[in-house]
């Protein structure tokens, strides 16, 4: 199953993610993951990622490409994918194209999460993420079993620093401008299957489950 998962920053892409990636035994590849990883251990790109990701940016299509490219080559991609917040522009879309293209393999689906403006920021405001293991928690929705505690490993949860008012703003301007186009591309590609992403977490998990299984129109 290789998938990519698209919608507005908060739409529940990571969530649904993490629980595609352990039903189909696939890896969960998120670039923002991926940044913030390479943040926190100050390398090259880190530094480099930092300073668009601060201010709600997106970082530089060369890096990214590159950071996916690599990514792809792994071994366990063989067995397919969930890409979460790639692509998020015209020109990485073209880029993940070719790449796919060389290796002879194809998309199954993109999926896309509708969540209006105004629930995107209630899902900010009480999001907590683990710094290690990258899962992401609700305080009312989808709230820990140890408060502020990661269920998954045990570390303690944090507020994302890009998770204040202003960079959530530009966040939702940026996808609006940049990635919004992308639903229009892969409808069509032919591929392209939206969902209602103001459901519970549960819900939404169980309509994209039958939707991928062919179980429901
Ligand atoms: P990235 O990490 O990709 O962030 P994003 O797209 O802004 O999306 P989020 O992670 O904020 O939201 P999500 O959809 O994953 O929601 P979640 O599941 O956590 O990117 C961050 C930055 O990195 C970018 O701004 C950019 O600078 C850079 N970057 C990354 N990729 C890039 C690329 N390809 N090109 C260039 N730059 C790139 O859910 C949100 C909250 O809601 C959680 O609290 C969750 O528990 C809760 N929730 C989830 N689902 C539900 C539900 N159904 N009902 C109620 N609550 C829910
Ligand atoms: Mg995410």
């Amino acid at each position: 199953m290789r998938l990519i998962l698209l919608g507005p920053p908060g739409a529940g892409k990571g969530t649904q993610a993490k629980m595609l990636s352990d039903y189909f035994g696939i890896p969960h590849i998120s670039t923002g993951d991926i940044l913030r990883a390479a943040v926190k251990e100050g390398t090259l790109l880190g530094v480099k990622a930092k300073e668009y990701m601060e201010k709600g940016l997106l970082v530089p299509d060369d890096l990214i490409m590159e950071i996916v490219k690599e990514r792809l080559e792994k071994p366990d991609c063989e067995k397919g994918f969930v890409m979460d917040g790639f692509p998020r522009n015209l020109y990485q879309a073209e880029g993940l194209k070719k790449i796919l293209e060389e290796k002879n393999i194809k998309l199954d689906a993109v999926i896309n999460f509708d969540v209006p403006k105004e629930e995107l920021i209630e899902r900010f405001t009480g999001r907590r993420v683990c710094p290690s293991c990258g899962a992401s928690y609700h305080i009312k929705y989808n709230p820990p079993l140890k408060e502020n505690i990661c269920d998954k490993c045990g570390s303690e949860l944090i507020i994302r620093a890009d998770d204040n008012r202003s960079t959530v703003e530009k966040r939702i301007e940026v996808y609006e401008k940049e990635t919004m186009p992308l639903i229009e591309y892969y409808k069509n590609e032919g591929i392209l299957i939206s969902i209602d992403g103001t459901k519970s977490i549960d819900e939404v998990f169980k309509k994209l489950i039958g939707l991928l299984r062919g179980e429901i129109q």
